[in-house]
């Protein structure tokens, strides 16, 4: 199979994340619940896990990094853990459902919800978050890079004007994290939210948040800790705070071992090769009569994406067909993104997403340009 569908979930792990995983699954007992061996080696890979990802992030320190089982647990922890009914909060069309269904849950709590419109090239104007911002307004939930489109959003300058006035900025990283430097305190990032299975090459059922110091996110889930066990009420620090119950310690040992690897290799290097295949792809398909690609490619830098249909064919019909007849992996449809289709204008249609690895290789991109240029032939 040709794997490109890296958007949804990256196919292909390095060698040492499996590695890891196996060991663990052989080896780990209850992280922070015991002092036997088991127990204390599962202490000790989560740890590492949370001090990798929080240097990888810059975070203050790893007690900032809480883990969840996805991006979406952690938006979910995040937005309803910050906003009360009364509050104002800003988002954008660019975002995924993982997003706007917890606003809109909140604003069915109460929450005033203002959405930055996106023009038919997904892009969004930076100057209208400032517009939008009220005396009420708490909080700016945005992407770092569209889903469907790949079109970054400046989270840097977000940053900047959302402390300016006071504003919490939640980052949705689940995109970008492992491809894209990130560095909290420089982007002035109050809360990121990222995904282990994407981009950052771990196994689905991990991902988390960053929490700046400071910063009160109130728990979505109490439980079970592991300290502090007769309270009444579960730990307010971090990360406990956010962490209740049983952690997915075998998919953190192979999200640690992930974050080694993207350490080993070079962001920077892993970017390239993604920017390269998916630079190569988008030169290619858009010369091929009857391809529209949709998005802003006006930019060398942006994630690894490319959203296509073929004539006014259906996009499950031109996925269907990549993977039965070349087997190639794409997603088709709606990508969980609304707004994002409204902007495009392919609502009825969908579209067929191609998302890279830089594991993929040059033949690769090859074989689906030609596959392409054959299906776009077809009358
Ligand atoms: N959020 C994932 C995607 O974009 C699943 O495909």
């Amino acid at each position: 199979m040709i794997y490109l569908d890296n958007a949804a979930t990256t196919r292909h792990k390095p060698d040492c994340v499996v590695e890891a995983v196996t060991r663990a699954l052989c080896s780990l007992g209850n992280p922070g619940r015991g002092a036997h061996e088991g127990s204390l080696d599962a202490d000790r890979v989560v740890f590492d896990t949370r001090l990798a990802l929080a240097e990888l992030f810059h975070a203050e320190g790893p007690e900032r990094i809480a883990f969840t089982a996805n991006a979406t647990e952690a938006l979910n922890i995040a937005i309803k853990g910050i906003l009360q009914p009364g509050d104002h909060v800003i988002t954008t069309a660019m975002e995924h459902n993982s997003v706007l269904r917890p606003l809109y849950e909140m604003e069915e709590r109460g929450a005033e919800l203002t959405i930055l419109p996106a023009d038919r090239q997904g892009r969004l104007h930076l100057e209208a978050f400032e517009a939008a911002i009220r005396p009420n307004t708490r909080a700016i939930v945005s992407t770092h890079g569209s889903n469907l489109t790949g079109n970054l959003v400046d989270i840097g300058q977000v940053g900047q004007l959302a402390r300016r006035h006071g504003l919490l900025l939640v980052a949705d990283a689940s995109q970008t994290a492992g491809v894209f430097p990130i560095d909290v305190q420089q982007m002035q990032i109050d809360i990121l939210c990222f995904t282990g299975h994407k981009s950052l090459l771990g196994p689905q059922g991990t991902g988390g948040l960053y929490v700046r110091p400071g910063v009160t996110v109130r728990p979505l889930l109490s439980g079970g800790s592991g300290i502090q066990t007769y309270r009444r009420h579960h730990p307010p620090e971090m990360p406990t705070a956010l962490e209740a119950g049983t952690l997915n310690a075998h998919g953190l040992a192979g999200l640690g071992a992930a974050v080694d690897y993207i350490r080993q290799v070079g962001l920077e290097t892993i970017r390239e090769q993604e920017m390269d295949r998916m630079w190569e792809f988008y030169r290619r398909v858009r010369a091929i009569p009857g391809i529209t690609v949709y998005g802003d490619f006006s930019q060398r830098l942006r994630c690894p994406i490319v959203a296509l249909n073929v004539r006014d064919y259906d996009s499950s019909q031109v996925s269907d067909a990549l993977s039965s007849h070349y087997g190639i992996a794409t997603r088709p449809g709606a990508h969980c993104a609304p707004l994002m289709h409204q902007a495009l204008g392919t609502v009825e249609q969908g579209a067929v997403r191609f998302s890279f690895s830089h594991f993929n290789t040059r033949e690769e991109i090859e074989t689906a340009v030609s596959a392409l240029a054959e299906l776009a032939q077809e009358e």
